[in-house]
């Protein structure tokens, strides 16, 4: 089974074709995965702006489904399907990979198979380690950040999730504050490296609480407020100021995750792994806070290598073998999607 994926819901374009072997093979192949960042055309910005995205995502999405096609060695007759990020995300972006894909599936009389975004970050670890169903799973990106146990494809239980910012939101955010690049996650973590997380005492919002959830514009506002009483900034200030957020965002973490822990039992029985997914799973002291995590309830941590991690054309075509294997295809009128709850 072989499937091209596409990806265009924010500032990433991307295709890519994955390969399913039949019989005990576990996972998937990764025969081409094709990433054109659009950074470069929003840093000036300090955010994504959607027109300039759409229209990126235009200028180049045919020719670099055809390079995804070329370095598979494969053509689109030979397909099993196309799948495509239906949202959420940017609409005009959506669109446009929404579009081309109905088209490719249209002259080719392929399936089609319109995915959630959050579900094919959500079933990457499946295609990078082949890991089981039911898993603990921490989504974290630039707009969301969700606990969920992933019991089977389509059947999902949400455990917890942000009342406000996601945490890659509030990386951005503290990046922007403290005169940092787009995207502030790995600038933060940069910086962060050479920091002293102790130097500010910045509250650790929801710790203790016996829901899953997070809470987290409270720690940008208390981090805000401290780098306004040392103005102006010298680079050491900052790299404090990161490593004490980045700091508290792992104590955060670590604690919303042990309680997910603990009512995961309850929905889905005893985890097979805990798994983090999403562009913050890039950042390296979440990872280590997660892997110590789970270490000590018994678990493996699994987390995709980092170019899989952020947005990317095979994680969504891994979630087309999947949904095509369980029988969910999606027809023509399948719409865009803005928001799309997972
Ligand atoms: O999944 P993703 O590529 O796009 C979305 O669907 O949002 O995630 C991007 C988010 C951004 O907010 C970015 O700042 C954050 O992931 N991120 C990180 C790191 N790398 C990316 N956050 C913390 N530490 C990192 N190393
Ligand atoms: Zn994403």
């Amino acid at each position: 089974m072989k499937i091209l994926g596409i990806e265009t819901t924010c500032d990433e374009t991307a295709a890519a074709v994955v390969a399913r072997l039949d019989g005990d093979e576990p996972s998937g192949h990764i025969l081409s995965n094709e990433v054109l960042s659009q950074i470069a055309e929003h840093a000036a910005y300090g955010g994504v702006v959607p027109e300039i995205a759409a229209r990126a995502h235009v200028e180049v999405l045919d020719r670099l489904i055809e390079r995804a096609l070329d370095k598979a060695g494969t053509t689109l007759a030979e397909l099993d399907g196309i799948a495509v990020a239906a949202g959420p995300g940017l609409i005009g972006g959506v669109l446009v990979g929404l579009v081309t894909a109905k088209s490719l599936a249209l002259v080719s009389r392929k399936p089609l198979l319109a995915i959630n975004h959050l579900e094919a970050h959500a079933l990457t670890p499946r295609l990078t380690d082949g890991i089981a169903f039911p898993y603990l799973l921490l989504l974290a990106s630039g707009g969301h950040t969700q606990l969920v146990a992933v019991r089977g494809v389509g059947d999902y239980v949400r455990l917890g999730g942000t009342i406000d910012d996601a945490i890659g939101e509030a990386f951005d955010k503290v990046a922007k504050l403290l005169g940092l690049g787009y995207p502030g996650g790995p600038e933060v973590e940069r910086m962060a490296e050479a920091g002293n997380p102790e130097r500010f005492a910045l509250p650790r919002p929801m710790l203790g609480r016996r829901e899953a959830d997070f809470s987290l514009s409270g720690l940008k506002t208390a981090l805000r407020i401290e780098a306004e009483k040392i103005a102006p900034l010298a680079r050491t200030d900052i790299a404090d100021l990161c490593a004490s957020f980045q700091a508290a965002v792992v104590d955060v973490v670590a604690d919303r995750v042990r309680v997910a822990l603990r009512g995961f039992d309850a929905v889905a029985g005893r985890p097979t792994a805990l798994v983090a997914s999403g562009g913050v799973a890039a950042n390296g002291a979440i990872r280590r806070a997660l892997a110590a995590q789970a270490g000590q309830v018994g678990l493996s941590f699994v987390a995709p290598p980092l170019p899989l991690c952020g947005d990317n054309g095979a994680m969504i075509a891994w979630a087309g073998i999947e949904r095509l294997r369980a029988g969910l295809v999606d027809d023509l009128t399948a719409p865009a999607r803005a928001r799309w709850p997972f």
